[in-house]
C-alpha cells in the first residue's frame, strides 16, 4: 500500500513511567502501521502497556523513544484530533447523555438541533433510547461506556483509538455493538486501533492482531486475520476462525 494511505505510524516506541526512585519500563520498541480503513486489535496481559500505547498514539503521553505520525505528519507528544476512547469513560457529570454525546459535533461547529438529531438517531443502536436526558450518575456502568463510545465515533477523524470499549457489556449488547461497529467502518473507512482482552472479539473484528508481551510490552506476534468481509456471526464456528483462535491462545500462553 502507498505511504499516503498510512493513517497512523508508531515507530520504535519505548516508554517508562516515573515511579519515585525508579523508572518503570512499560513499552519496548513498539512499531506498527495502520492504513486507511484498517482495523488492528491489541491483545495482551493486564499491565502490559496497551492503554499507555493508545495514550501515546493520541499524543497525551510523550514516549522516551520513538515517533508517532498521523496522516504522514509527525506529532509525537502533541494532542491530536482523533477519536480516542479511554478505558474509563470521561463523561461530564453536569451534562446529560445527549449533551455529552453531542460535544464533538458542537465542537466541529455543527448546529445544536442537527447535532442532537444525529445523536438521537444512534441512541437505539447503543441501547440508550429513552435516556437522552439522564446524567451520567443516573446511568449504569455499561450505559456510560456506550455513551462514551457513541461520542467517540461521532468525532470526525480518520483514526479511532478504542480502549476496551466493550469490556463492561453483557454478551448480547457486546455482539450488537460489534456488528454495528463493523457496519460503520464499512461506510466510513476509518482506521481503528482497538484494545481488547477477548480473543474472539479481536479475530472477529480485526484485519490484524498484535500480541503484546508482559511489561515492558513488546510486540511478540503480528497476525493477519484473512477472513472475508463483510463478516457475520456464523464465522466464529468456522475452521479458519478456530485455527486463528488456537494459534492466538497458544501464543498468549507461550510468548506473552
Ligand atoms: N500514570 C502512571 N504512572 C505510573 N505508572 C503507570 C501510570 N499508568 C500506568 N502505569 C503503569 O504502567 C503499566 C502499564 O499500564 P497500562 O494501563 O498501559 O496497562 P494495560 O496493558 O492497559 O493494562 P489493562 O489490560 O489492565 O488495562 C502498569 O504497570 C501500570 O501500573
Ligand atoms: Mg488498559
Amino acid at each position: 500500500m502507498k505511504s499516503k494511505d498510512e493513517v497512523l505510524i508508531l515507530e520504535n516506541i519505548s516508554a517508562t513511567y516515573d515511579s519515585g526512585e525508579t523508572r518503570l519500563p512499560v513499552l519496548k520498541d513498539i512499531s506498527l502501521r495502520l492504513h486507511k480503513g484498517e482495523f488492528a486489535a491489541l491483545l495482551g496481559p493486564s499491565g502490559s502497556g496497551k492503554s499507555t500505547l493508545l495514550k501515546i498514539a493520541a499524543g497525551l503521553i510523550r514516549p522516551d523513544r520513538g515517533r508517532v505520525l498521523l496522516n504522514g505528519k509527525e506529532c509525537t507528544g502533541r494532542v491530536q484530533k482523533v477519536g480516542y476512547m479511554p478505558q474509563q469513560d470521561l463523561l461530564f457529570p453536569w451534562k446529560t447523555l445527549l449533551e455529552n454525546a453531542a460535544l464533538p459535533l458542537l465542537a466541529a461547529g455543527i448546529e445544536k438541533k442537527e447535532a442532537y438529531g444525529r445523536v438521537r438517531e444512534l441512541l437505539p443502536v447503543f441501547g440508550l433510547e429513552g435516556f437522552a436526558c439522564y446524567y451520567p450518575h443516573q446511568l449504569s456502568g455499561g450505559m456510560r461506556q456506550r455513551a462514551a463510545l457513541l461520542r467517540t465515533v461521532l468525532i470526525e477523524s480518520s483514526l479511532l483509538l478504542l480502549d476496551e470499549p466493550f469490556a463492561a457489556l453483557d454478551a448480547i449488547t457486546r455482539e450488537n455493538l460489534q456488528e454495528w461497529l463493523l457496519s460503520v467502518l464499512e461506510r466510513f473507512h476509518r482506521a481503528v486501533l482497538f484494545v481488547t482482552h477477548s480473543i474472539d472479539e479481536a479475530i472477529y473484528l480485526a484485519d490484524r492482531v498484535y500480541l503484546i508481551s508482559q511489561r515492558p510490552g513488546r510486540i511478540v506476534l503480528e497476525q493477519p486475520i484473512e477472513l472475508p468481509r463483510p463478516r457475520s456471526r456464523g464465522i466464529i464456528t468456522t475452521a479458519p476462525f478456530l485455527n486463528y483462535k488456537e494459534l492466538l491462545m497458544k501464543s498468549l500462553q507461550s510468548k506473552a
